[in-house]
């Protein structure tokens, strides 16, 4: 693996290897000092063009545990406010001796650019409506955790699909280890291209949730809205918000994901957020899990084979 760009073009094999690397790292979280010198003398640069909280500190907490420099670019702040085009402000950064690129674009197929033009390795942290596969990677690896496995798993995805790059990302990565993929929401955030994927298509929330294993709860991205959300929020909440009312179509044991950041009450109510009434809510499992999968994605780009340790 040279990169990782999307997880369409990443192999069952790569996915699974990734996952089992992320599971031998979780336990250097747990330790009371979070310091291993695996990727030491190594620099991870991430470079975001939109904004993040979970993504872009995790991999620099990954980063740090692992003993490597992490540089954080703030975009507004760097010469890009200046009209430094992409290309020239990666060609420095690659200058600058980065030896990986993490980066976020509003513009799909971004860090593909990147990486035909880099000899570094370039992770996509999420690039326009196309894929987010680190958040993919960590919400299998949640699944994983709670449920053992991922094959035969029936894991809906809940809301506005057709500006989500994480359904994207889960929809590969989940078809990839066997599970069934419903897309559960209006037909006005439904993708143009949901004919061509690997998944079965519900308008019906309660037919959706109906023996779901996984209910993987998408927020309503009002900023990518073209022409006003359509249904309005009140009317969204009322047909599609997931609730315990609304979640007793699914399993009991149902798993409920988040990739955050959550609109409580629109699209997910404050009780199954904070997983109360007995229900298995992971997102605050899922954003802890994230530094774990992002290490082991450093590791397995970054970390230095032994041939060239000195
Ligand atoms: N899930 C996710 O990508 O969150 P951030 O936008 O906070 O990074």
């Amino acid at each position: 693996m040279r990169h990782l760009l999307t997880l369409r073009e990443t192999s069952k094999q790569d996915i699974l290897h990734i996952l089992q690397t992320a599971a031998s790292f979780k336990e250097i979280l747990q330790r009371p000092v979070k310091k291993v010198p695996t990727l030491r003398g190594r620099a991870m640069v991430t470079l975001f063009y939109e904004n993040s909280t979970r993504t872009r500190t995790s991999f620099e907490m990954a980063a740090k545990i692992m003993s490597a420099e992490a540089i954080n670019i703030a975009v507004a702040q760097s010469s890009v406010a200046k009209g430094e085009s992409l290309k020239d402000t990666l060609l420095t950064l690659q200058s600058l001796k980065a030896d990986c690129i993490v980066m976020r674009h509003y513009a799909a197929g971004a860090p593909e650019f990147a990486a035909k033009l880099l000899q570094i390795p370039v992770v996509n942290a999420g690039d326009g409506r196309h894929e987010h596969p680190t958040q993919a990677l960590l919400d299998l690896f949640t699944i994983q955790h709670y449920k053992g496995t991922i094959e035969d798993l029936t894991v809906a995805i809940v809301g506005d699909i057709a500006h989500s790059r994480v359904a994207r990302s889960n929809i590969w990565g989940l078809t990839k280890l066997g599970a069934k993929v419903r897309l559960v929401g209006p037909r006005t955030l439904m993708p143009k291209d949901v004919d061509r994927l690997p998944v079965s298509v519900y308008y019906d929330l309660s037919a959706g949730l109906e023996g779901a294993d996984v209910v993987n709860v998408l927020r309503i991205q009002t900023e990518r809205q073209d022409r006003g959300l359509l249904p309005g929020l009140r009317e969204y909440s009322r047909l599609y918000g997931i609730s315990a009312s609304t979640l007793r179509y699914a399993k009991p044991d149902v798993l409920v994901l988040h990739p955050g950041p959550m609109n409580r009450g629109v699209e997910i109510s404050a009780e199954v957020a904070d997983g109360k009434c007995g229900l298995q809510c992971a997102v605050t499992e899922q954003v802890t899990n994230g530094i774990a999968v992002r290490m082991a994605v450093l590791y397995l780009l970054m970390g230095v084979p032994q041939s060239e340790e000195s």
